[in-house]
């Protein structure tokens, strides 16, 4: 089975973890955590990071951080995975589920701009937090936010979780241009710690503030005394070392992807799909490779079914959040680009040790299973 995606552990991983091992430093004390804090916000030219147990304990500390509670609304875009939204859940806010826009598949940001102030004219409940995700690799446009954080002073979290290592040209890069910028590094992410997650901020307090929140909110060392309600978020030694050794392969990794995604362009040219999004004030990281199916007559979960019987795995994206069941009621604006992405777009493997056999053998399937008879009859009956 050709994966959809699967780490890449060919550094000095195994020799990191030796080096835990050795010095029985496996838990959260130990030099691997504050090694990767520092070389992954020099990477990102960020002030400060801090490591954490995984991508969505990170943005549920910094939604609390930045003032997400009971009775707060929080912005979010509609089309992302539900990571990000149950983080607001988690803080107790209300959510604003904002439609993706069809240039970046990520938030429609003028849209949420113009509501905020329509409803700051009518004196309308505005979000007291946005949460802006960057989905699939591909900055969102972030303009009309930063507006609205210098008119009305409502602040930004980043999940970047899917794309270290993408930015606005000629820069930044994202998660450095909000409050806090938050990442995963989940097994399936550009770079993983088995999982993991980093919060960065150019501000001191923030990052003090943050690092008491995910350690129990410890008053002193060394003794049992807590000032609030904290959480056990904290990074192993043993994970922050296989951090430090896939951060030394970020840029090999971004390459490789980079080649992935041009392969593809090239070689799906022929068949009825329309490629991912690429603004041309981006640089992507291409975390996963993902397409619209262009015929109505190709059925996703049968293009998948059909991939799994021929030894490749293509995924769908995801359903939007306003889809789950657990945010079904929640309020949104809009929603029918997101719905549109969803019923039509299909993630390629994209593992950065993809072979060019791999891949080749991968579009020569996807180009079987589009053109089968087979296929379109069963979207036919389907309907
Ligand atoms: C957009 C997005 N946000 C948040 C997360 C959560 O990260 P984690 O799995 O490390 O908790 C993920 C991925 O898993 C994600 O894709």
């Amino acid at each position: 089975m050709i994966p959809l995606v699967v780490p890449e552990l060919a550094g000095n991983e195994a020799r990191y973890l030796q080096e835990c091992v050795t010095s029985g430093y496996v838990s959260s004390a130990g030099p691997f955590v504050g090694r990767f804090e520092r070389e992954f916000a020099a990477q990102l030219g960020a002030e400060h990071a801090v490591a954490c147990a995984s991508g969505t304990a990170a943005l549920h500390v910094a939604l609390r951080l930045l003032g997400a509670g009971p009775g707060k609304l929080v912005a979010v875009s509609d089309f992302t995975f539900i990571a990000s939204a149950n983080a607001i859940s988690y803080t107790g806010a209300d959510m604003l589920l904002v439609d993706s826009e069809p240039r970046t598949w990520n938030m429609d940001t003028e849209l949420l701009h113009d509501e905020v102030v329509r409803r700051a004219r009518n004196g309308g409940r505005l979000p007291d937090v946005i949460e802006i995700v960057h989905v699939l690799g591909h900055p969102a446009d972030v303009e009309p936010l930063l507006e609205l954080r210098n008119r009305f002073g409502i602040p930004i979290v980043e999940d970047a979780a899917e794309s270290l290592g993408a930015s606005w040209k000629p820069g930044p890069q994202v998660g450095t241009v909000g409050d806090i910028g938050c990442f995963s590094f989940n097994g399936n992410k550009l770079i993983t710690t088995g999982g993991g997650g980093m919060m960065v901020t150019g501000d001191v307090v923030i990052a003090a503030q943050a690092r008491h929140l995910i350690n129990q909110a410890k008053a002193a060392e060394d003794q049992y005394i807590h000032d609030t309600v904290g959480y056990n978020y904290r990074l192993a030694n043993t994970s922050a070392a296989l951090g430090v050794a896939q951060l030394e392969r970020l840029a090999d990794i971004r390459r490789a992807k980079a080649r992935i995604a041009s392969r593809y362009a090239s070689w799906l040219r022929d068949l009825p799909v329309s490629r991912p999004p690429h603004a041309e004030w981006a640089e992507p990281s291409y975390w996963l490779y993902s397409v619209l199916l262009d015929d109505p007559r190709d059925e996703l979960d049968d293009v998948v079914a059909a991939g799994v019987d021929s030894g490749v795995q293509f995924r769908r994206l995801w359903p939007p959040i306003h889809r789950q069941a657990p945010y079904e009621e929640a309020e949104r604006l809009g929603g029918g680009v997101a719905e549109r992405i969803y019923g039509r777009g299909l993630s390629l493997p994209s593992s950065a040790g993809l072979t060019e056999n791999e891949q080749y053998a991968t579009c020569t399937k996807l180009r079987s299973i589009l053109n089968s008879p087979i296929i379109k009859n069963m979207g036919a009956n389907a309907r």
